[in-house]
């Protein structure tokens, strides 16, 4: 008995010693590969998880940048087995997108990416495909008046709705994110679809639901799952099967307005986006630019989505400021009076005599910080970044967030201070690192349109309404961690002046 019972523990030990030199040898493996990768410092990461105790699950864009503050504007961090490269810092964006835009113009394969959108519209396509969609998508935003007077006038229009429809709140409280999100929307309607709709429209609401539900997944915790187990989690439940759910019900309704266009359009007079797209379609003969049925689509969705939730979310943001910076708020009013009056309509002409207001949206821009995540990008070739190197292929994960509160550009970057964008003798002034909308080849393609809106917008509701809060009712400056953060939802009333 006792020699049956020795053998087996003999038995045993031999399985724990085996297993003990194959976990050693794993860890030498993995230690070597670290660090003969010669990449960029950063924390060390376990085996199989990476850095995932560095980043955890409730804040990671905030651990992403105490990383960046301790390892420096490049440096790596591991997502699972996967090293990444954290970029940051105003002159390294500048070296890498700018100074070597045709390395780092694609971005990186994600499973996610590739299950909503087939790797194919504007946000997260590469190569000569994407070259093509977004000259096309850039010249016609061009051709239907972005930076012009045609425009000016559709977005003064919906000025007037979004004013009418705050009126008939009378003053008392209400959330805005509705009508704010509705109304900007509406724009990039006008120019993708040639109408808008009304704000209680519930197809528009419906189209508005499911595009933020796709457009959330790729940075969602759901989505960061999906993308190391893809095949078992298509299997589970969670969110990512309610935003390919919304993908498939969205893709009916974009089918409609596409045939309905297809149906009644005149080649000779394009009425939007979707005409000029049927049109190319039937004049390209480049087939790897892929001007298809199914390409528009998801330009559609992308177009839709990056033009409304960003410019929504910051007027949000530009009224929560008002509401607790209330001496902000009548400094801009007051100016508006004297400058434009209260009838009529503000233009893009009253910029160089709105400094104040106009220094007010660009802190509000700053301060907001909407954009928590920037779509990331890929090296197509080995090269260097600050003097680190840079492998081809390894996913780079750009950070503005630091860039907008870098203390050396702004004396408190910390606090809500429209004299960031002034100079001694109150006028506006211009900062080369203020780059909301990133820089380089990709960046943003709706800026001079969320230019004009945010403008617009803004003083419209300030030439009309004084916003004031709710009693008893605290409003939180906390943004929601989404591809565009927005403030918590609250509660103000906009009392008419
Ligand atoms: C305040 C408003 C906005 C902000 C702060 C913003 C910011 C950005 C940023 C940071 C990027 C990523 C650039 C990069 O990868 O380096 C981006 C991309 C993009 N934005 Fe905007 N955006 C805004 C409004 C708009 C509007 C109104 C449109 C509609 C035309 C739009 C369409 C896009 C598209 C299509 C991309 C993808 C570009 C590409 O990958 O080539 N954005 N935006």
């Amino acid at each position: 008995m006792s020699s049956v019972f020795s053998q087996l523990i003999g038995q045993w030990l031999d399985v724990q010693g085996f297993l003990i030199f194959l976990c050693v040898l794993l860890l030498v493996k993995h230690f070597r590969d670290v660090y003969s990768k010669n990449m960029p410092p950063g924390p060390f990461p376990l085996p199989f998880v990476g850095n995932l105790t560095n980043i955890g699950f409730s804040d990671p864009l905030g651990s992403f940048q105490r990383i960046a503050e301790k390892y420096g504007d490049v440096c790596t961090l591991y997502l699972g087995t996967k090293p990444c490269i954290l970029m940051t810092g105003y002159e390294t964006l500048k070296e890498a997108f700018v100074e070597q835009a045709d390395i780092f113009t694609d971005r990186p394969y994600f499973p996610i990416v590739d299950k909503l959108g087939n790797g194919k519209g504007l946000i997260m396509s590469s190569g000569h495909m994407w070259r093509q969609q977004r000259r096309f998508a850039l010249a016609t935003l061009k051709y239907f008046g972005v930076g012009k007077k045609t425009l000016e006038n559709a977005i003064l229009q919906e000025c007037r709705f979004l004013c009418d429809s705050l009126q008939a709140e009378r003053g008392l409280p209400f959330d805005p994110q509705h009508l704010v999100t509705n109304a900007v929307s509406n724009i990039i309607c006008g120019l993708v679809f040639g109408h808008r709709f009304e704000y209680d429209d519930h197809q528009f609401h419906l189209m508005q639901t499911y595009i933020n539900n796709i457009l959330q997944l790729p940075i969602s915790n759901w989505g960061r799952l999906y993308n190391e187990f893809p095949t078992l989690m298509s299997l589970l439940p969670g969110k990512h099967q309610t935003a390919f759910a919304s993908m498939s019900k969205l893709q009916p309704f974009l089918k409609e307005e596409i045939i309905k266009h297809q149906q009644d359009r005149e080649p000779s007079s394009p009425r939007d986006y979707i005409d000029c797209y049927l049109e190319e379609i039937e004049k390209c003969k480049d087939s790897d630019a892929e001007f298809t049925e199914e390409n528009l689509m998801f330009c559609v969705v992308d177009l839709f989505g990056a033009g409304t939730e960003t410019t929504s979310n910051t007027l949000r943001w530009a009224l929560a400021f008002m509401v607790k910076y209330p001496d902000v708020q009548e400094k801009v009013q007051s100016e508006i009076d004297q400058v434009i009056g209260q009838t009529r309509q503000p233009l893009m002409d009253d910029r160089t005599n709105l400094p104040y207001t106009y220094a007010v949206i660009h802190e509000i821009q700053r301060f907001a910080n909407i954009v928590t995540f920037t779509p990331p990008r890929v090296a197509n070739k080995d090269t260097t970044v600050g003097g680190q190197l840079i492998p081809k292929g390894v996913i780079v994960l750009p950070m503005l967030k630091p860039i907008l509160l870098d203390k050396k550009e702004y004396s408190t970057p910390y606090d809500f201070n429209p004299a960031h964008f002034l100079d001694q003798n109150g006028k506006f002034l211009k900062k080369e690192n203020f780059i909301p909308f990133s820089i380089g080849k990709r960046m943003c393609p709706g800026e001079q349109l969320a230019r004009m809106e945010l403008f617009l917008f803004f003083i419209s509701l300030m030439q009309h309404f004084t916003f004031l809060p709710v009693e008893g009712q605290k409003l939180s400056l906390k943004g929601t961690t989404s591809v565009s953060s927005a403030p918590q939802p609250f509660q103000i009333r906009a009392v008419p002046r």
